[in-house]
């Protein structure tokens, strides 16, 4: 069973494996900026949680208020848990929360060329700019 909610600070460790796992961990990730980015907007990072761990993670970037548009990164799933559906579970969480919100677009940048079919079969869109692709929610 996967809950869907969004970070606490004792996820910290689990986010950090997923991230390392993904080559996506990077020095600033640290657990106090992560705090402070939650204390920003609670609903900025949301995990993919089971059996009591946090096995997937997604952060969001909500850009200011008279851009309805956010960013979607560092979406990473434990290695033993991908090919399950968490990482497109995590992904429509994230687009109906931010739906919810008023926010109209949704914008993501694959870390690699090979991810693109990923997202485009989850509805992206390959944007003008080679590196971006992005949804209509
Ligand atoms: C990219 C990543 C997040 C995908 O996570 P995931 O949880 O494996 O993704 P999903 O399970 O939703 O989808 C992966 C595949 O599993 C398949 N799948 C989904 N549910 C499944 C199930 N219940 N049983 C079997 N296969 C399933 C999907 O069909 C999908 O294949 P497709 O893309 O050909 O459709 C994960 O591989 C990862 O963490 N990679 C390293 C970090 C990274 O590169 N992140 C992206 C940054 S832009």
């Amino acid at each position: 069973m996967i809950k869907i909610r969004a970070y606490a600070d004792s996820d910290y460790e689990d986010v950090k494996l997923n991230l390392e796992e993904g080559h996506l961990f990077h020095p600033e990730d640290s657990s106090s900026n992560f705090r402070a980015k939650i204390e920003r907007n609670h609903g900025s990072i949301i995990v993919a949680e089971t059996e009591g761990h946090a096995v997937g993670n997604i952060f969001i970037y909500r850009h200011p208020e008279n851009i309805p548009t956010a960013s979607l990164w560092s979406l990473a799933v434990r290695r033993a848990c991908r090919k399950q559906g968490i990482g497109s579970l995590l992904l429509s969480d994230s687009e109906s929360r931010l739906r919810k919100e008023g926010i109209k677009e949704a914008v993501i940048m694959p870390e690699r060329e090979d991810l693109r079919e990923y997202y485009i079969k989850r509805g992206y869109v390959p944007s003008g700019h080679p590196q971006f692709m992005y949804k209509i929610l």
